[in-house]
């Protein structure tokens, strides 16, 4: 058993059990609204929330113009909307009870005025403000100007240093908590920084005692830290409730509410999840962002990782080391090295004939369809993040100035599809490292699908 209490979260004193932000309608108000029903926190993502139209019926996103900026303007709009939409959800099935966050990815374009949007239009609804995808240097201010609660995610304490430094240590009244999340074993993306080995993770417990530190020394001894990333059950983590060492602390979940009656995953995908082994999720970098990320190896991201396995270097003139010529899709010859020979000559004859050029002077094999479908998914651009290396799109200057890259993806259309019912083979499916466990969890014995209540009252004992 456990001993865990209730603690101030938002203002409020609630269970320091909360359920993940996470995009794009993976976690919204319907989950999170039940979250914040049992007294806990619930966040709904602000990337690309559902909304509604005036019968309450659910809308599809659809981009109308023909002009990227301009599709990116519909983007916004639409996010703005939704946000409004979710965040009533949540609160009236909320029913007033526990704290209603929002999530949001700051890497998204326009991420600071689609919260300004929200938080503008939904004042009592949300009260806190996640924000994690960079070093959101100006979420202290803008959640203070809204009197709401901003909860930076971190993955080490020198980020939070430098975010203080730099920014919130001017906006400490609404510094609700510090989000640490393991950069090893959280779903979606990832912290990691160059100076960390993917392959080497470290545990969490030395970091929270960091971060500690840090808020001690700067007069925050009483603001929590939000543990997230590989919290299964709280038995577990014992050794970090009431340890002085690492003080007020509450627990991030964000891949164990997705089975469950609330959540707007759809079967096909729970099914994936259930079924899934030790080892199956892979952390990789082929998000356009630039960032690490976790997903299941299926189909969609398998393929990704053949494709950069396939990947060889190229010069554009020949030399000593790229001395053999490779004819590109007919009309231009890069170099290769002649040990790379076979290798190119492999994945042309399996009928990976279309070669790219990736920014790195390399080329990845391609199929003539997987090229097709890439241009579209390029034309198609809606101009969701502020840069983009699969599209070269950036909000601040229309283009990076770099080559597409071919070994990344549209991250919108893919999460949008996997959010709303498509493929579970031919999408991204993020997920923590510890997804493997619903298979052996008995709460989900002979495909039990628990409410959120169910989960908690597990949760709350240990479970
Ligand atoms: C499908 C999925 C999507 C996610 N999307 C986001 C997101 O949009 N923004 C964010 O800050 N975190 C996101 N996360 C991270 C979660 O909020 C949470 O911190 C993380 O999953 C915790 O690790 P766990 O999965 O091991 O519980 C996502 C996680 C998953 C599994
Ligand atoms: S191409 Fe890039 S910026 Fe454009 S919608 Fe897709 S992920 Fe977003």
């Amino acid at each position: 058993m456990i001993k865990l209490d209730p603690i101030v979260i938002s203002g409020k004193e609630v269970w320091p059990l909360i359920e993940g932000g996470k995009g794009i309608n993976v976690s919204n108000g319907f989950s999170s609204g039940a979250w914040a029903k049992e007294n806990c926190v619930g966040t709904f993502s602000a990337v690309s929330p559902d909304f509604y139209d005036e019968n309450g019926n659910f809308e599809q996103e659809v981009f109308t113009k023909k002009d990227r900026k301009e599709r990116h303007e519909e983007l916004v709009q639409y996010a703005i909307r939704g946000g409004i939409d979710q965040a009533k959800v949540a609160h009236e099935i909320s029913g007033g009870n526990g704290r209603i966050h929002i999530n949001m990815l700051w890497e998204l374009a326009d991420s600071e005025r689609i919260l300004e949007g929200v938080l503008e239009k939904a004042k009592g609804l949300i009260h806190g403000v996640t924000c994690g995808a960079g070093l959101p240097y100006r979420l202290g201010e803008l959640a203070s100007k809204f009197g709401v609660y901003y909860y930076p995610i971190v993955s080490s304490a020198r980020a939070l240093q430098i975010l203080w430094k730099r920014a919130y240590s001017k906006f400490t009244e609404y510094l609700g908590g510090v989000v640490y999340e393991d950069p090893w074993l959280a779903g979606g993306h990832n912290g990691l920084s160059n100076a960390e080995n993917p392959a080497k993770p470290e545990k969490p417990y030395s970091r929270l005692v960091e971060i500690r530190k840090f808020l001690n020394s700067v007069n925050m001894s009483d603001t929590p830290i939000i543990l997230a990333g590989g919290v299964w059950n709280l038995d577990e983590w014992k050794d970090y409730i009431n340890n002085p060492e690492i003080g007020k602390i509450a627990f991030q979940f964000g891949t164990r509410p997705m089975i469950t009656k609330e959540s707007p995953v759809c079967e096909a995908w729970r099914a994936v999840m259930m079924k899934v082994k030790q080892g199956d999720v892979i952390l990789q970098k082929f998000s356009p962002t630039g960032f690490f990320s976790s997903a299941i190896k299926n189909k969609f991201l398998a393929r990704l990782m053949e494709r950069k396995e396939g990947e060889i270097e190229v010069t554009r003139e020949p030399n000593n080391e790229f001395s053999e010529p490779l004819v590109v899709n007919q009309y231009k010859t890069f170099y290769i090295r002649p040990q790379d020979k076979e290798k190119a000559q492999q994945q042309i004859d399996a009928g990976f004939t279309d070669i790219q050029e990736t920014p790195d002077s390399s080329v990845v094999f391609m199929t003539k369809e997987e090229v097709k479908e890439m241009k579209q998914d390029r034309a198609n651009c809606v101009g969701c993040l502020s840069q983009c290396q699969f599209s070269t799109w950036s909000r601040a200057s229309g283009t990076t100035g770099k080559l597409p890259d071919p070994r990344t993806y549209c991250i919108h259309k893919t999460l949008y599809d996997i959010g709303h019912g498509g493929s579970v083979d031919n999408n991204l499916l993020f997920a923590g490292h510890q997804v493997y466990r619903f298979a052996s969890d008995p709460l989900y014995r002979n495909g039990h699908v628990p409410t959120v209540k169910e989960l908690i009252e597990k949760i709350k004992i240990g479970e």
